[in-house]
This record gives structure tokens, C-alpha cells and sequence, in this order.
């Protein structure tokens, strides 16, 4: 009996597969059985997980447009006729928010207006889930072990327009009684990602990557905030349960007929610090070197996401803790720096081995 009957043979369109997620999602979904059909941008970096591990050959069609025109983004999603979508295309970083803040709204929010009223104009859509973050909690400092009943905010461009997402996703939910449409649209927070294949900058991994190819000294500026980190494929396999409920009809049967928020966060205990994080990536990979610099913006310095609902009523709770995460994603970087060849087999062998401790 495979895990995820639901998604054999279903064509789901997946936003953002160029990119870091995008390409962990695409090999999960292939692994069930699932036809993909990517929409996003080119790969914003170089190299990519997308062109490293030939993300590529894995999709049933591959479209390269701008989600903030709400003319093709339709056309497309009408012309497709997709059974679900997931919804990860975004500016995903909180640096560059600062610098476009009228781009990472364009892209976060009318992007995802884009994609779910696309998807109401699309009978064989049964369900959308859009990926927004643990930064939409408004987060003031005295209190910071967020549940999906806590006041969404954001202190900086990126968390408030994954904040404004997620209130145009509940517009969009709460509204379709209104509209006689039997659709499901269901939010994911998860906290900070690690994994192979990741080169974005501002963050921990690809800086720490980059820092030691070119043997320059990493810069960090915040070593004592705590986040929730996990590893890609405990996001991923929260995200293909929610796709396989809302497919097979499950989430339809439920208290909450048309979606919800569901927090994905690690164990309490893998809620740790950067400093922490840069020991344990030394000791399995290599050690870099450390520049300490002041933070020129906002960070929080705790944050933790409380996953007990998902735990409960999903029955998910991510297979790979903090040191394991750390172990497969340095397998997987010093595999870039080695053998490239073998990243698509590396990447799938990964997701492979996660999944069948599920089974
Ligand atoms: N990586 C993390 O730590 C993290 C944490 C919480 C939430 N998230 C969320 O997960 C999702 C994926 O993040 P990621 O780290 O994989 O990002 P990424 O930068 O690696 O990938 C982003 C993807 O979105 C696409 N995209 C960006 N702008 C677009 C546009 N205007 N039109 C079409 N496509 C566009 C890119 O082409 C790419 O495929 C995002 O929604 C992000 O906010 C990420």
C-alpha cells in the first residue's frame, strides 16, 4: 500500500520548481506517482538545484512566466487543468525584501491572488496548498512558540507579504460557499529550511557553501538567535499529506471542508541557535571561518512554531531531527564539491530513504 494513494497519476501544478523546495517537492511527487507540471521562474542562481539534479526530466511540463500577470497566470491554469496545485513560487528572502519590498509584494501576495483565483476558475482544481512561513506570526518578542490561532503580522517587507498572503488566502477560503465551489485551500508554515541544493543568499547554508569554496570568511550576524531548522524533506512530507487528503476527499470530510493554516515545525529541542547550528555543520563537513558582524535590520531573536496540530490531526511529524538534517546536507554539498554527476542520484536516494521510514 503506497503512502500517498491519491497522488498516483494526479496532475499537480507545482509553483516554484526551479527553485530550492520546488526541486525536493518535484522528486517526492515523482516518487508517488504524480504527474508534475512546473511554472516559474529560470533558476535565480548558479549553480541550481534544478539544472544539478536535472529537476527537469522529472516534470511533465516545464513554464517559465511571472505569477504577478494575472492574464497568463489564468490562461494557464485554465488551459492546464491541473487536480491541485502547490503554490511555493515567492521572493522567499528577508534582505532582499528590504531592497524590492514592491516586488516581494507583487510576487507574494498578487502572485498568490493570481494562482487561487486561477484555481476557482478551474473545475478540476480540488485544492490548493500555499506555502507561506513561521514569520507571519506577528511576533513582538515576549512570547514566541506560535500555534495557527496566533495573530499573524510581519516586521519586515517579506513576513508582512507572506502575512498579507495568508489574509487574501482566508478571503479567498471563507468566500467560496459564496461562490458554489467545492475547493480546498489549506496554508503551511514551516520554520527555516536546510538541505542539500539550496544556494540562495542571506542564508546560513549556501553562505556557509560558498564560504568554504572560496575560502573567505563566513560573516554572521545574529549567532545567538534560536529558530526551528529542519530538513527540506520533513517540509515536503508535510505537504504531500496535505495534497493526498485534499485529493482523495479527506479534507472535504473534515471539521474545515474548505482548508486551513497548519504549522510544520521541528521537536522543541531542534529549536536551536545559529552558533549551535555552525557546530554541529563543522564537525560533519568542514570548519569555516567566522567573521561576527552587526545585524543592519530586524531579526527576531527567538522563534519557535508549535506543530502539535499537524501531529494530531495529520499525523505528521517530521522523521529527521536537527543532527541528521545537518549530516544529509553536508553529504550533499561536499558530493557538489566532488562527484556533481551524482547530485540527481544523491537527491533522489535522499527523499527515497526518507519516505520508506514512513512506510
Ligand atoms: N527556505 C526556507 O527556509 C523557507 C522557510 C519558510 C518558508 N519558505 C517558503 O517556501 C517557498 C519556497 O522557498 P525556497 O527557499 O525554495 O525558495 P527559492 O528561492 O529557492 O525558490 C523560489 C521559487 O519561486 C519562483 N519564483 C520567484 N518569483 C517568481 C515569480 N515572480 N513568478 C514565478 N515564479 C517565481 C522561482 O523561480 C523559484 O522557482 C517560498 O514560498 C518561501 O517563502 C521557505
Amino acid at each position: 500500500m503506497t503512502l500517498f494513494p491519491a497522488l498516483k497519476d494526479a496532475d499537480i501544478l507545482v509553483t516554484g520548481h526551479t527553485g530550492f523546495t520546488g526541486g525536493w517537492v518535484c522528486f517526492a511527487l515523482r516518487q508517488f506517482g504524480a504527474r508534475i507540471h512546473g511554472l516559474a521562474l529560470p533558476p535565480a542562481t548558479t549553480p541550481s538545484l534544478f539544472h544539478l539534479a536535472n529537476v527537469e526530466a522529472l516534470l511533465t511540463s516545464h513554464t517559465l512566466f511571472d505569477i504577478a500577470d494575472h492574464r497568463t497566470v489564468i490562461e494557464h491554469v485554465t488551459a492546464l487543468k491541473p487536480q491541485a496545485i502547490l503554490h511555493l513560487a515567492a521572493q522567499p528572502l528577508v534582505l532582499p525584501s528590504y531592497d524590492d519590498p514592491l516586488g516581494t509584494f507583487q510576487t507574494n501576495v498578487m502572485g498568490t491572488v493570481n494562482i487561487l483565483e486561477a484555481a476557482r476558475r478551474t473545475e478540476s482544481v480540488k485544492g490548493v496548498v500555499t506555502i507561506t512561513t513561521d514569520k507571519v506570526y506577528a511576533n513582538k518578542g515576549r512570547h514566541n512558540h506560535f500555534n495557527e490561532t496566533d495573530r499573524i503580522g510581519g516586521h519586515d517587507p517579506y513576513s508582512a507579504s507572506k502575512a498579507a498572503a495568508e489574509m487574501a488566502i482566508d478571503g479567498y477560503r471563507l468566500s467560496l460557499p459564496s461562490w458554489h465551489r467545492d475547493m480546498v485551500i489549506d496554508t503551511a508554515r514551516g520554520g527555516n529550511i536546510i538541505g542539500g541544493g539550496d544556494w540562495s543568499t542571506n542564508r546560513l547554508i549556501p553562505d556557509y557553501a560558498r564560504a568554504l569554496s572560496s575560502n573567505t570568511p563566513l560573516l554572521i550576524r545574529n549567532p545567538q538567535a534560536t529558530r526551528p531548522w529542519q530538513h527540506v524533506l520533513c517540509l515536503v512530507h508535510g505537504y504531500l499529506v496535505l495534497l493526498n487528503r485534499l485529493l482523495s476527499g479527506e479534507t472535504q470530510k473534515s471539521a474545515e471542508p474548505y482548508g486551513e493554516a497548519w504549522n510544520f515545525g521541528p521537536a522543541p529541542s531542534d529549536c536551536v541557535s545559529v552558533d549551535s547550528i555552525l557546530d554541529k555543520i563543522g564537525q560533519s563537513w568542514r570548519r569555516a571561518n567566522l567573521e561576527m558582524v552587526p545585524s543592519a535590520v530586524h531579526e527576531a531573536r527567538t522563534l519557535e512554531i508549535d506543530a502539535t496540530k499537524a501531529k494530531q490531526r495529520l499525523g505528521w511529524q517530521p522523521k529527521i531531527g536537527i543532527d541528521e538534517a545537518i549530516l544529509l546536507t553536508a553529504e550533499w554539498y561536499k558530493t557538489h564539491e566532488h562527484e556533481p554527476e551524482r547530485l540527481g542520484a544523491l537527491t533522489e536516494r535522499q527523499t527515497e530513504s526518507y519516505f520508506s521510514q514512513l512506510s
